[in-house]
């Protein structure tokens, strides 16, 4: 990979400049991204350029940017009108630092948006507020037309359209979780790297839109008259060939939100002494021998990132854990928290788990779980190491499970 990025050719006078972040920060302070993420930005040169969206003061993001634009004859200076799509700062983070870079550049947002430029950063001149299908006009035969969706992701958010192009700028809207290094577009990947990006999609997708699901669905509904050529999304890869593969992803991912959706089960457990990991090991014994599919995620050695994605997408989830001081396993119980803040609905839910001197997992339990909209199936406890008898109950457990889902 060259040092510097390069900002790469989308269609004539258009171009995506991607920042790569690689670094042990959490996304949002919440999500990992071992693999890095990229900030994507576009530029649009008529006779006016405009920037489309921005990023944040993040590893060296900015001198990314800056390095890319010279790539292409243009530094900061250059730059007429900015365009911000959406306000969380992945997107509108060094806006001060830009703006005292570029005191005349004018900021177009929805009117929420420039609401939110004003709160976020002080700034209060030079704003432009935009309403549905409003356009710009660049020059040169380059038109931008903007259209809210809001809600994907905050109630700012629009996204951005060159019709000469077919170019559709979508900030949150498509995007995934992991760094690009020199490649941006969807032909220059491997089939290995597509099933990886497909992965961080459903990460980035359960984690960060999932509880707007409603709203993607509206957003794809009211940009279905487009002839979308290329799909420019604010993270992960710019699709040029196949941009339906991307919509059409998005479109089943909103789908999953409604209930029960892949025929997948999510294993999520915690076990403090291995008592509970035992009665879940037979119980995978029944689902393994139905032949259903299974992901497995262990709590809390592996961030509930991961296992969202797996319950956003299974039509089952087995919860295991034991009783911890009269309640819950506490890394099990921010898991459910995670799955009410996420509206993980409408899946088969089945819990197991180990107790000690006395249960008390279930009472909390039950009451943690009565916001989701889950069928919740006949629930099994047992005293300390399971007997012959719980073994036997747990793998057929396992089996009806497999069945439901498979069927
Ligand atoms: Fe990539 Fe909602 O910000």
């Amino acid at each position: 990979m060259d040092d510097i990025l390069k900002a790469q050719p989308i269609s004539e006078g258009i171009y995506c400049i991607h920042a790569d972040i690689q670094t042990d920060d959490l996304f949002e302070g919440i999500w990992p991204i071992p693999d890095g993420v990229s900030l994507n930005t576009y530029i649009v040169k008529g006779e006016k350029i405009a920037l489309i969206d921005l990023v944040r003061e993040w590893t060296d993001a900015p001198k990314q940017l800056e390095d890319a634009l010279n790539s292409i004859g243009l530094d900061f200076s250059s730059i007429d009108y900015l365009i911000l799509n959406h306000l969380e700062p992945d997107h509108s983070g060094w806006l001060r630092q830009f703006r005292e870079k570029n005191p005349h550049v004018v900021i177009f947002s929805t009117a929420k948006g420039i609401a939110l430029v004003k709160s976020f950063f002080k700034i209060d001149t030079g704003l432009q507020a935009v309403k549905d299908e409003d356009t710009l006009d660049l020059g040169k035969g380059k038109v931008l037309r903007f259209y809210e969706t809001p809600n994907v992701h905050w109630p700012e958010t629009m996204v951005t359209w060159e019709p000469v192009s077919g170019c559709l700028f979508s900030c949150d809207a498509f995007g995934s979780f992991g760094a690009l290094g020199d490649k941006v577009f969807d032909d220059e990947f491997t089939g290995e790297e597509h099933v990886y990006f497909e992965k961080e999609c459903l990460r980035y997708y359960a984690n960060i839109v999932s509880s707007f699901s409603s709203f993607v669905e509206k957003a794809i509904q009211k940009l279905a008259g487009l002839d979308i050529k290329c799909v420019a999304p604010s993270h992960g890869i710019v699709w040029r060939k196949n941009p339906y593969t991307i919509i059409e992803r998005y479109q089943k991912y909103a789908s999953y939100a409604k209930g029960p959706a892949e025929k997948e089960i999510a294993v999520i457990w915690g076990s403090m002494y291995g008592n509970t990991k035992a009665g879940l090991d037979a119980l995978i014994r029944g689902i393994e021998a139905e032949g259903a599919l299974y992901s497995i995620h262990q709590i809390p050695d592996e961030n509930v990132s991961y296992a969202l994605a797996s319950a956003y997408k299974s039509s089952a989830i087995v919860l295991a854990m034991p009783t911890y001081e009269y309640a819950m396993f506490p890394p099990m119980a921010y898991v459910l928290d995670i799955f009410r803040r996420k509206h993980i609905y409408g899946k088969n839910v089945l819990r197991i788990g180990s107790w000690g001197w006395v249960g008390g997992a279930r009472k909390e339990y039950e009451t943690a779980i009565a916001a989701l909209k889950w069928n919740n199936l006949e629930m099994f406890e047992w005293a300390g190491y399971p007997s012959a008898d719980d073994f036997a109950t747990l793998e057929e457990k396992g089996r009806k499970l497999a069945k439901l889902v498979k069927s």
